[in-house]
Order: structure tokens, then sequence, then C-alpha cells
């Protein structure tokens, strides 16, 4: 593959043999299996395909899991029961909670019911609080998937000046802390819906971070010169080509912006599997419970 493409697929492939082998040392030194709680509620399709795939990855790897699937109208109460069951269950190492959630449910309430330490997908405030103040706690998968992309390219991202566009408690705000710590030392600008000038903002990025949901709103003339880019954005686009009658795009012009890029993410084969390796590898750590131990 081209060295400018950050080819997240084969990267997430090595993170899931990492662990793969932890998880099969666990089982064999303390019988420890561990085990992951999926919740679904509603029939959201692309949620519905995201906890399936996210299934997938436990039975590869070894894993136990359980998914709840409830309908469109449970009650608040109900899902604070099976929070509360699975937070008791000693074979049930991280509990997931697919977002979004219908709307009549607090999501954040929700949250918040997940014992901490099985908060796998780091949306717990303990986590986040954690997280901000650059202690060991359960990072958001995505951020972290993004990070260890930047680890493992081996970029220096010391100094470098990082722009996040969009600002969601799932991947822009945990993103722009998580560059801000000591291990990134990036300096960070976060843009979202009412930045006065984005393109402007983008032009002074060594990293620029894309997660909004809109198809190719990066383009050539946002970046400069060898700009990295981490393309989280997951769109569908009609395509008369394909047989769904659409296709996945990102947030950047690629084709646009692949000459004047240092390095890209592709979509899909980027971000996307890394989100899934990094949650097997916070099940595992909350299951061999190294995140918390003092
Ligand atoms: N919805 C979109 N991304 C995520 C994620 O990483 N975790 C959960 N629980 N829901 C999501």
């Amino acid at each position: 593959m081209n060295d400018k493409i950050i080819d997240g697929k084969a990267i997430s492939l090595q993170i899931k043999s990492e662990v793969k082998s932890g998880t099969d040392i666990l089982i064999s030194e303390k019988g420890i299996t561990p085990g992951l709680a999926f919740i679904l509620a509603g029939v959201d399709p692309a949620s519905k395909v995201y906890v399936r795939n996210k299934g997938k990855a436990c039975s590869d790897l070894g894993f136990y899991s359980v998914t709840e699937n409830l309908p469109e109208n449970v009650s608040e109460n109900e899902l604070l029961k099976l929070i509360d069951k699975f937070n008791r269950d000693d074979k049930i190492h991280g509990i997931l909670v697919q977002l979004p959630l219908p709307s009549h449910i607090n999501e954040q309430k929700i949250i918040e019911a997940i014992n901490y330490k099985k908060d796998v997908d780091g949306f717990h405030p303990l986590n986040t609080g954690k997280m901000v103040i650059g202690e060991k706690c359960f990072l958001p998968c995505t951020p972290y998937g993004i990070t260890e992309l930047l680890k493992r390219k081996n970029i220096q991202t010391d100094g470098m000046n990082a722009v996040v566009i969009g600002r969601s408690n799932i991947v822009g705000k945990p993103v722009a802390n998580l560059l801000l710590r000591k291990e990134y030392n990036c300096t960070v600008t976060v843009c979202h819906s009412r930045t006065k000038d984005i393109k402007e903002v983008c032009s002074t990025a060594d990293i620029i971070i894309a997660a909004i949901g809109k198809a190719h709103f990066v383009k050539k003339d946002f970046i400069k010169e060898g700009c990295i880019i981490i393309d989280v954005g997951i769109n569908r686009v009609e395509d008369i080509n394909s047989k769904t009658g659409y296709r996945l795009t990102g947030d950047v012009d690629y084709e646009e912006c692949f000459e004047k890029c240092g390095m890209i993410t592709p979509v899909p084969g980027g971000v996307g599997p890394m989100t899934i390796a990094m949650l097997m590898k916070n099940t595992l750590d909350a299951a061999k419970g190294v995140i918390f131990e003092r």
C-alpha cells in the first residue's frame, strides 16, 4: 500500500492479534475469560450493524459476550435494571450501551449508571475526568484508535498544530483532550458549527481530525502541504454503480487531498476498524483489572 495511506485495517488486525494473545494467557493462567455485554435499544440499522460487528470481534478473540436487544419503547427503568444486573455479573467485565438511545431516554443518566470499572466505552464522567487530567482510565475507543494510529505510524506529534473538526462527546472533545496530553503535546484547536472560518483554521494544521459527519467537507484548499489527515466520517452517498445504491465516504475529499497531504486515513479501512480493536483492548484490560489498580 502507498506509504501515505494509514492502513487502519492492517493496524487493527495487529492490535486484535495482540489482544487475542493476551486473552489466551489470561484464560490459561487465571481462568478469566473477558466478557462484554451489549445493550441495543431500538431498530437503528447502523447501530445494529455496529453491534453485530463488535459481537463478531468478541467471538473471534475468544471473549464471552451477550447482546440484549430491547424495543424502541423500552423504559429508562428497564435499561437501568439491566445495567445493574451486568454491573453485578462477575462474568461481565465491560458494558456497552450502543448510542444513540431512543429520544425519551436520558442518555447521560444511562452512561452514569454503568460501573466506571466496566465502562469500556470510556464515556462515564469519571473516565472522562481522568482522561482530561492525564490519569490512567478507559479511553473512548475512536479517539484511542486515532492516537494508536499516530503512534504505530511513528508520527511525532510534539508541538504540532492539531485541528479537530467537530465537538461531539464521542470523538471531537475526547480526541482534542487526548492530543493535549503529555504523550502527544499538540497545540489543539476545536472547530464546530459556529466557528467563523474553518478553512482558515485548517490551513494552520499539521494534523486534521475530521469528525463532523459531512461527506467531503474538507477540500484541498483547506489543507497545507504535508498535513496529516485523520478522517473519522462514515457517510452514505448515493452510488448508482453499487449494488446497495450507496457507498461509504469520509468527511474529507480524499481524491482531492491525496496529493497535497502527508498521510491520510481511507474510508472505509482507516479509523473505523480501529474503534472495534480498541474496544477489545479496553475489555481485555477490564478483565485483567489493570486500569484502576494503584
Ligand atoms: N455510537 C457511535 N459510536 C459509538 C461508540 O463508540 N460506542 C457506543 N456505545 N455507541 C456509539
